[in-house]
């Protein structure tokens, strides 16, 4: 079975009224209340739609967030069983310091078809469709992947971009990727967008590795199943909080590498609306009577990838 296209447009609403609702925290350094602006209204909206819906990848568990928590059921109910993975504010500090590539994020699967994964660190590898599948592995050396990548696209491994989070736990990383002459695209936040920079060549981003949060990796494999392009992400459990809750969402294997198809099957919709505008799509336009929002969407079994702009009315 597949979801219904219509739904697309459904959830384009929901992210973009999500985003919208963030506009009058841009730049005021308060990203809790600009989470909790979206937070509210995404819950709203995605509670207008006729779904069975369950959050799977959420604000957190039941004891640390009150609302899109892990479990929630969402929905006014129907025929359609969903699981929805939301990050109502993807870049929380890009809209509290008003930085480039704030989003509001959203990807839905029928039920049980989207991983369940624990508020935890994942590490990351997103490698573009242009290179083959078994070329690259997380499990192989960094130098192995990259020249393997270089190879495949013939190009020189100083032609090679990768993206990651500029973070102390990347020094050997970017120590070794520097020592080979290798382009870095160095991001402060946002590694949704991150792992979306190998979909598409005018990006430029070849591949995109790291240590990122779990559930903004279900997210990233999510965004880019419709593109087709290859993600592997393994959970890292490093205190007994963690591994417990792992274990009690039913995961086995602690160390298991986890690729795309095993995080997400099946028919999807993933949308990506901008709050402030980053590579991927332009912020909140906002006019004299209504606020113009662009989101990144896609259906997978349609194969639709685009950029789609929706206009709101400014009430008054
Ligand atoms: P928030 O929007 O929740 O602040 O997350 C931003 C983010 O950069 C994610 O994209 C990324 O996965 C995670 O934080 C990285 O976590 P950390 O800042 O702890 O390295």
């Amino acid at each position: 079975m597949s979801l219904k296209k219509e739904l697309t447009d459904e959830i384009i609403k929901v992210t973009s009224k999500a985003a919208i609702s963030c506009y009058k925290f841009i730049g005021k350094n308060d990203k809790i209340s600009a989470d909790k602006a979206a937070t509210d209204t995404m819950r709203n909206e995605i509670n207008k739609l006729k779904i069975n819906g369950e959050v799977v990848i959420g604000e957190g568990e039941l004891d640390e967030a009150p609302m899109l928590y892990i479990g929630e059921k969402l929905g006014l109910g129907g025929d359609l069983d969903i699981d929805i993975a939301v990050d109502p504010v993807e870049g929380t500090n890009f809209v509290a310091k008003n930085w480039p590539g704030a989003l509001s994020v959203i990807s839905i699967a029928e039920k049980g078809n989207l991983f369940n994964a624990p508020e935890t660190y994942m590490d990351k590898l997103a490698v573009s469709n242009k290179v083959p599948f078994d070329a690259t592995d997380l499990d192989f050396p960094l130098e192995k992947n990259i020249k393997n990548i270089a190879d495949s696209l013939n190009k020189d491994i100083t032609d090679i971009t990768v993206c990651l989070l500029n973070r102390p736990r990347h020094k050997e990383i970017t120590d070794k990727l520097r020592k080979m002459k290798v382009n870095m695209k160095l991001i402060s936040d946002g590694d949704v967008s991150g792992a979306l920079m190998v979909t598409n060549e005018k990006y430029n981003v070849d591949i995109f590795l790291g240590i990122g949060g779990g559930p903004e990796g279900v997210l990233a494999a999510s965004a880019i199943d419709a593109y087709e392009c290859k993600f592997q992400g393994r959970f890292i459990f490093d205190n007994e909080k963690d591994i417990f809750r792992a274990k009690k969402m039913g995961i086995k294997d602690l160390k298991k590498k986890y690729d795309l198809t095993e995080i997400i099957k099946g028919d999807s919709i993933f949308c990506a609306t901008g709050i402030t505008s980053g590579d991927l799509v332009k912020g909140i336009n906002v006019q004299k009577d209504k606020y113009i929002t662009e989101t990144l969407v896609t259906h997978k079994s349609s194969k639709m990838c685009k950029i789609f702009t929706r206009e709101d009315i400014i009430k008054t």
